[in-house]
C-alpha cells in the first residue's frame, strides 16, 4: 500500500462503545514538530486533542492542532495530570533535543529532562486510565557498532540489544521503551512504541541550534552564496522520513496490536554529500561546492529496516526523499524571506552552532512559570 493513502482510524478507535461525546487524547510535546502535526490529524479524525508542552508553537495558532492547550512543564507529575485527565490515549511526543550539535553538548541536562518526562507522562497515564500509549523512540537506541560503516544494511529491531548507544540519549529513550513495555505487561495499559529515524518537514525547527541536517542543509542552500558548510567527510550515511509519513505510522501502530517497538523510518540511504547536493538543485544557481568542517557527527551510518513493520502492519514508509525534501525546502525558504523582509541578514543562517549546556531548565524546575530552557522563545507565561 503507498503512503500516500492516509491511514483511516477504525471507527471501534474513534466512538468507542460506553464513550460519548469525542475521544479526548492527550499529546504531551503536542507543540513540537511530530507532536503538533499528529494534533493536526487526529483533530481532523474527530478527536478532542489536549496537548502539553512548556512552549507554545512557533508557527502554528493552538487551535490548528489542538483543542486544549496547556502551557506547564511535564518533568513535574501534577502537569502530567492535568494532560492525561480525562484522556482514552496518550502519546509522549515530548522530549528535551536537537540535531548532534545539541545532543552531544547537553548530555546531563538532556538526561535528567527526558528521564523526568518520561516517567512522569507514563504513571500519570496509567493514574488516569488511559487505554492507549504511544512512546516516541529513536534510532539513537541502536548499539553503535552496527552504525560504524557507512554502508548500514539497515538496522534491525532486535540490534538495540546488547546496548551500547553512542549517546546517553539513546540510553534513556532504551530505558523508557522497557518501562512502557512493562506497564503494559503489569497494568490495564496497551504501550506502542517507533523508534524514529531522522523525521523531517515544514514546521520542524530548522536554525538556532536544535535543527537536524536536513533542515540545516536546506536552510544554508538558501542562503550560501561560495561554499556550502557541512561538519565531517560527508561521506556519513543516514536515512529521513517525511513527516506525513512518520504521522501515518505512528496512528498505524498506535491502533494496530504491536506491542513490541518498531522502526519507524525510510530505508532510503543516502551519505550527506549527496542529500546536500540533491538538495542544491532547487537552487537557481545550482549546487555549490561543499566545505567540509569538523564537528559532532553521529554514528558512521545508520539506515532502517523495514521488514518487521512490513510484516506487522502491511505498511511502510515511502515517500521519496526528493519528494519530501523539495516541500522542506519551500517552506524554510519561505521563512528566510520574512526574516530577511523583518531585516535578517542571509549570513545569519549559513553556518551551524554547538548548543553550550545551560542549568536553566534544572534550577527553575519548581517555579510556576516553566522554563523555556534558553533556545526556544520566550513565551512569557502566557497560557
Ligand atoms: N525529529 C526526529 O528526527 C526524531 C528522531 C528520533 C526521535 N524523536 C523523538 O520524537 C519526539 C518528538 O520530536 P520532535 O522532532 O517533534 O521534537 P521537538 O523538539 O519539535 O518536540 C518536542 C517537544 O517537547 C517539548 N518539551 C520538551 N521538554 C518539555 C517539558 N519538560 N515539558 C513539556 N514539553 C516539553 C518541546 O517544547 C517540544 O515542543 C521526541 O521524543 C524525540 O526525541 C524525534
Amino acid at each position: 500500500m503507498s503512503s500516500y493513502e492516509q491511514f483511516v482510524i477504525p471507527e471501534k478507535f474513534r466512538k468507542p462503545e460506553g464513550v460519548t461525546g469525542q475521544v479526548k487524547v492527550g499529546i504531551a510535546g503536542g507543540a513540537g514538530f511530530i507532536g503538533s502535526h499528529l494534533g493536526k490529524r487526529l483533530k481532523a479524525a474527530g478527536f478532542y486533542v489536549k496537548v502539553a508542552d512548556w512552549v507554545k508553537n512557533e508557527f502554528m495558532q493552538n487551535d490548528e492542532f489542538c483543542d486544549e492547550f496547556h502551557l506547564v512543564d511535564c518533568r513535574r507529575a501534577d502537569a502530567c495530570d492535568i494532560l492525561c485527565k480525562d484522556c482514552l490515549y496518550v502519546l509522549n511526543l515530548a522530549a528535551d533535543m536537537g540535531g548532534m550539535g545539541f545532543i552531544e553538548s547537553n548530555q546531563s541536562v538532556l538526561m535528567f529532562n527526558n528521564t523526568m518526562i518520561t516517567f512522569n507522562v507514563l504513571e500519570a497515564a496509567r493514574k488516569a486510565g488511559v487505554k492507549r500509549f504511544f512512546y516516541a523512540s529513536s534510532a539513537c537506541v541502536y548499539n553503535e557498532l552496527v552504525q560504524d560503516t557507512p554502508e548500514n544494511p539497515g538496522l534491525k529491531e532486535s540490534d538495540a540489544w546488547p546496548a551500547q548507544p553512542q549517546d546517553t540519549y539513546g540510553l534513556e529513550k532504551l530505558y523508557a521503551e522497557e518501562m512502557a513495555k512493562a506497564y503494559q505487561r503489569d497494568f490495564d495499559i496497551q504501550t506502542r512504541i517507533a523508534r524514529f529515524h531522522n523525521v523531517y518537514g515544514p514546521h520542524g525547527t530548522w536554525k538556532g541550534g536544535r535543527e537536524k541536517a536536513p533542515a540545516a542543509f536546506c536552510r544554508k542552500a538558501i542562503a550560501s552564496t561560495g561554499e556550502l558548510e557541512m561538519w565531517g567527510d560527508g561521506k556519513q550515511t543516514r536515512s529521513f522520513i517525511f513527516i506525513e509519513d512518520c504521522v501515518d505510522g505512528v496512528l498505524r501502530l498506535l491502533f494496530s496490536d504491536l506491542a513490541e517497538p518498531i522502526n519507524l523510518g525510510s530505508d532510503e540511504l543516502i551519505s550527506m554529500n549527496d542529500f546536500a547536493t540533491m538538495i542544491m538543485q532547487f537552487r537557481k544557481d545550482g549546487p555549490l561546492p561543499i566545505k567540509h568542517l569538523e564537528g559532532p557527527l553521529g554514528v558512521r551510518g545508520r539506515n532502517s529496516n523495514n521488514d518487521f513493520i512490513k510484516e506487522k502492519l502491511g505498511w511502510a514508509p515511502s515517500i521519496p526523499v526528493k519528494v519530501g525534501i523539495e516541500k522542506t525546502y519551500r517552506w524554510i525558504e519561505s521563512q528566510i524571506e520574512k526574516e530577511v523582509a523583518a531585516g535578517a541578514k542571509m549570513t545569519d543562517y549559513v553556518s551551524s552552532k554547538i548548543v553550550v549546556q545551560s542549568t536553566e531548565s534544572l534550577d527553575k524546575l519548581n517555579d510556576a512559570v516553566p522554563p523555556t530552557n534558553g533556545a526556544y522563545p520566550s513565551t512569557n507565561g502566557k497560557h
